[in-house]
């Protein structure tokens, strides 16, 4: 994306910050959609902030003073932080009133200690809890909705298949326990506006699970904290390390209270091994996305809020199948339009698996956490961090966008009256995909026209079937199609400086290794932003 500047950047950083005030929002399930008191959506676009290491300190606190990092935050676009803790944190009470640094020292991090107090002088002696209490204080001090994670239940890393954290009954989850540990924290931030959900466990896995303890013990659960703290959204995941919440096809969750509940899963690209390189992209695009939905993204369908709690990649770029997974997961998550959490926040931590000092490369802050590791993946993403479509959501009428996932633009007139470049989608045209598959502009003057190949698309009044039809083609159905004048097949396509042209189809089927990205595009259902 060459032709986007700095400049630019900094812009989109501007328009992407939430339209409405965070502070004193209390939320609810509302059909599918998480909305505030006033009926209005409240799109949830978090980051994953991890807290729950061997350590474990909110990490990062030795790089940068707390304010720092959370204004960074919500200079990034997000508005929420989902924060992860250990459940021991909050029922072993040897754990929680150890000092900040007394933890770093039992770890041998001396030379972290000496970065926490002269970053933080404010945390090294606070106790963990009261030091995790000052985290979540000042994300609400900087306007930042905070989700409660509990990710597992002794301080350290997760998820192993078989780490005794996996599932109700396991070596080290003890379900009565779990309830305290839930009932405590909920009622700690009791009253607290910004706090506004708690996922109760994360990546539910390994040999004990099932169904019927899933039902068992999540609703036990949501109880348990609903009846602690009314306020917060109650949000549970699925099994098989949260990407599996089929089972609620044919059964629902039964609870005594409503407007609260929202389920979780999670989705990376190494979720399914090496599909994504060892498959053509329309073909991998076309069968992840089906079992998505018929493992979580039905539930939406259903009425139930969904949030894709972890999703990311490898931001040094140096993992192409993440890179050829995301493109995929831009397309469905601009369409379901979903509420999620980027994996994640940290440029390292102090101490992880052993090893001290490790770098995060799923992080979007670098190693100092000063800068954005890869700004370019951050704009991309600012497309999704405000919402296309929900209760309340700009006054339009209802619309299309035709979303490129690779670049998270959107097809605009920008460039003159008659031809298209990618743009802000915050300020793209509206288009309507019609059944004669033609695509008018909204108020259906003129249409999408293929040219001669290489040369740019025109937006024309003559709206007949005949030249301006456009199908969507290949197994990811993301490729535009149009028949020219010789009768050839054409496939909408950007070149270098983001021009929209007509571009000969590529990769359709078959070859694993070409990327037919460029020509992927999306009609997302739209009111406006
Ligand atoms: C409670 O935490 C302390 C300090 O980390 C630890 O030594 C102890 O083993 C923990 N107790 C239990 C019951 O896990």
């Amino acid at each position: 994306m060459g032709s986007f500047s700095s400049f630019f950047f900094s812009l989109i950083l501007l328009l992407a910050l939430p339209m409405k005030p965070v502070r004193g929002a209390s939320l609810y399930a509302e059909s599918r959609w998480v909305v505030n008191e006033g009926g209005e959506r409240v799109k949830l676009a978090c980051v994953n902030w991890v807290s729950h290491l061997d350590t474990p300190v909110a990490e990062g606190l030795h790089k940068q003073p707390l304010d720092v990092i959370s204004n960074k935050i919500k200079s990034m676009g997000f508005n929420c932080v989902r924060l992860t803790w250990p459940l021991y944190l909050l029922t072993n009470d040897s754990l929680a009133s150890l000092t900040v640094r007394r933890s770093f020292q039992n770890l041998g991090l001396l030379d972290v200690i000496a970065a926490v107090q002269a970053k933080n002088p404010h945390i090294i002696d606070l106790p963990l809890i009261k030091a995790f209490q000052a985290v979540v204080k000042n994300l609400g001090d900087n306007d930042v909705m905070v989700i409660l994670d509990n990710h597992r239940t002794e301080p350290g890393w997760c998820c192993g298949g078989t780490d005794g954290n996996g599932f109700f009954g396991d070596e080290h989850f003890n379900p009565d326990l779990w309830v305290e540990g839930l009932t405590k924290m909920a009622t700690l931030f009791r009253g607290v506006p910004h706090v506004v959900a708690m996922s109760l466990r994360n990546e539910l896995r390994g040999p004990r699970q099932n169904v019927p303890d899933w039902f068992k013990y999540m609703q036990s659960g949501a109880e348990a904290v609903h009846a602690a703290n009314s306020d917060v959204l109650v949000i549970l995941s699925g099994l098989s390390f949260d990407t599996d919440l089929s089972f609620l096809a044919g059964r629902t969750t039964t609870l005594t209270f409503s407007r609260k509940l929202v389920y979780e899963a999670h989705w990376y690209g190494f979720t399914d091994g090496q599909v994504w390189v060892s498959t053509n992209l329309n073909q991998a695009c076309a069968r992840i996305t089906g079992n998505v939905m018929r493992h979580s993204g039905f539930l939406l369908g259903k009425g139930f809020p969904l949030f894709f709690g972890e999703f990311g990649i490898d931001l040094t770029g140096s993992n192409l199948n993440d890179i050829r997974y995301f493109h995929c997961f831009m397309a469905l998550a601009a369409e379901l339009d979903f509420d999620g959490a980027l994996w994640s926040l940290a440029g390292g931590y102090y101490f992880r698996e052993g090893v001290a000092g490790t770098t995060e490369n799923y992080g979007v802050l670098d190693a100092e956490w000063a800068q954005v590791k890869n700004p370019s993946f951050l704009q991309r993403i600012s497309s999704l961090q405000v919402p296309f479509r929900g209760p309340g959501v700009s006054g339009g009428s209802p619309h299309q966008v035709i979303f490129h996932p690779l670049t998270g633009l959107c097809v605009s007139r920008k460039s003159g009256p008659e031809s298209l470049s990618l743009g802000l989608c915050s300020n793209s045209e509206g288009w309507n995909y019609t059944n004669q598959q033609i695509v008018p502009m909204k108020d259906r003057s003129s249409c999408l026209q293929a040219g001669q190949v290489g040369k740019a698309v025109k937006v024309a009044g003559t709206c007949s079937a005949s030249d301006s039809r456009w199908e969507m083609i290949s197994d990811s159905k993301m490729h535009l199609s149009s028949k020219v004048s010789d009768n050839s097949t054409v496939c909408l396509d950007v070149d270098s400086n983001d021009v929209i042209i007509t571009g000969a189809c590529k990769c359709l089927s078959t070859d694993s290794a070409c990327d037919p990205t460029s020509q992927w595009f999306k009609l997302v259902d739209s009111t406006g932003r």
